[in-house]
């Protein structure tokens, strides 16, 4: 069985109607735009420009701050019914806020993707990142607190990205705030990016621990039981790159961004709708890991497997590279399956290992899908054929909450002041992490296990 659900409950006072506010491509701010026109060569030299004016510590200035809070009515009016919380997400490339209370209501939430500018880049340049970031996120926090007149004096505590993600990235969004935090005095909660990815299902399904999470996107991929909201057991991990990382550079080999229904499509989403339009069976590629009876993933291998794939098409079809291929739908819809596949049978044995340590029930545990690559229907419902085969129920939260995005980390603070953990006063301290594992690390008890997966037929 596979459910999604997704609820947006109205606050606890008259509101205007909450509503996503409307960011766009054109909203974008660009660092120079003759950066993305130039040759390879001269984007690295107006990057490093950039990095040599921005790599110190972010700091807004102190009348910044005053000015932001200063645009709020700090009102006395009806007090909010329930905790709420603010939660600001700048990990990589998209600046997030919103905020949520104890309910799980969403009060407001706003988004900047920049998924565009580095489309056009042909990956994250992280000061690029960091300074569209810095353009954004004061507005997109505003946003996100005015969609219903919130104040930042009703805020309960402030939660923030700190962990894992880009140094650059983490830095805007923590800075930020740090200065807020300290002009407000309310409680700081710090976030561990992939915990908040693996306990969004908790605001939008009813799902008791423990419960098994498979996080796939463009910068992680792993599997985990999840026993609390601090309590992680990591089972398996990417050994090199993530699924999502993968399905990008296919995209961008197979230059789908000048393929007139995917120019704005992220990589993944490209592959995804290109897929449908093709057949899996004009190639016959083999899961990578097959002989591993572990939980980790590999995703390198694939991908150069597919790169011969395209260079003998190219040859075949007398095409040069950067034109796109006429099978192209077919490969898309090759590297899709074949990603499925491998992502269900580490998840498989995952399954088993936890109900043969009795970690998961033996009836009814449940396996939660989520990242960006989770938003993807195929490999959904490959998962589910797993789910059904093994008397799981599938939860994946709906597709924009899989990605990035500023409700989850409002709702692992929530999360953390309702369990008390991690709520902190003194922020003397706080410094981010790029690189954060997940949890305690079980790997190695799961591949002494060598549980050998049953054949599951992956009718799709
Ligand atoms: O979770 P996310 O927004 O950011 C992090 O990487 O943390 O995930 C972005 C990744 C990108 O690699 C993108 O290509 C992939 O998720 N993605 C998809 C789909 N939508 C986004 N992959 C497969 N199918 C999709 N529909
Ligand atoms: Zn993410």
């Amino acid at each position: 069985m596979m459910v999604c659900t997704w609820k947006l409950g109205s606050s606890s006072r008259p509101s205007p109607p909450y509503s996503r506010p409307e960011t766009s491509a054109s909203q974008v701010t660009w660092v120079h735009p003759a950066a993305f026109l130039a040759p390879k060569g001269i984007i690295y030299r107006v990057s490093m420009l950039i990095l040599n004016k921005t790599a110190g510590v972010f700091k807004p200035s102190k009348r910044k701050v005053y000015e932001f809070l200063r645009s709020f009515n700090f009102h006395p009016g009806t007090p909010f019914l329930h905790k709420i919380v603010l939660g600001i997400e700048t990990s990589c490339d998209d600046t997030a806020a919103a905020v949520v209370d104890e309910t799980g209501n969403v009060l407001g939430e706003a988004i900047h993707s920049q998924t565009e500018v580095h489309l056009k880049t042909g990956g994250i340049i992280p000061p690029v990142a960091q300074q569209l970031h810095r353009e954004n996120i004061q507005r997109i926090v505003q946003e996100a607190l005015s969609a219903n007149s919130i104040s930042p004096s009703d805020l309960s505590a402030i939660a923030t990205t700190i962990k894992p993600g880009l140094a650059l990235s983490l830095g805007v969004g923590l800075s930020f705030s740090l200065q807020l935090v300290g002009q407000l005095k309310k409680p700081f909660i710090p976030i561990h990016h992939m915990e908040a990815h693996a306990l969004t299902i908790r605001l939008t399904s009813k799902v008791e621990f423990p419960f098994l999470v498979l996080l796939i996107s463009g910068g992680h991929c792993l599997l985990a039981l999840v026993q609390g909201v601090s309590d992680f057991l990591l089972l398996g991990k990417s050994l090199d790159i993530a699924p999502g990382d993968m399905l990008d550079k296919v995209a961008r080999r197979l230059s789908l961004i000048k393929h007139p229904e995917c120019s704005t499509m992220s990589g993944g989403k490209a592959i995804e709708h290109l897929a449908k339009q093709g057949n899996r069976f004009h190639f016959d590629i083999t899961p990578p890991l097959k002989r591993a009876k572990n939980c980790d993933f590999s995703f390198t291998g694939l991908q150069h497997l597919i790169n011969k794939i395209i260079i003998q098409k190219e040859k075949e079809e007398g095409i040069e590279q950067g034109q796109i291929l006429s099978s192209a739908a077919d490969i898309a819809a090759a590297v899709q399956h074949i990603t499925a596949c491998h992502i269900v049978k580490r998840t498989h044995r995952a399954i088993l290992f936890c109900k043969q340590r009795n970690l998961l029930p033996q009836n009814n545990a449940v396996l939660v899908a989520s990242g960006g690559v989770a938003s993807n229907f195929y490999i959904r419902r490959a998962l589910e054929i797993l789910t059904n085969a093994t008397q799981c129920t599938l939860l994946c939260p709906p597709p924009r909450l899989c990605t990035d995005n500023g409700i989850m980390i409002a709702w692992n603070g929530i999360e953390r002041l309702r369990a008390g953990v991690g709520i902190l006063h003194d922020i003397e301290d706080i410094r981010y992490e790029p690189k954060c594992p997940l949890g305690v690390d079980i790997s190695k008890e799961v591949e002494d296990a060598a549980i050998k997966v049953p054949r599951l037929k992956m009718n799709l």
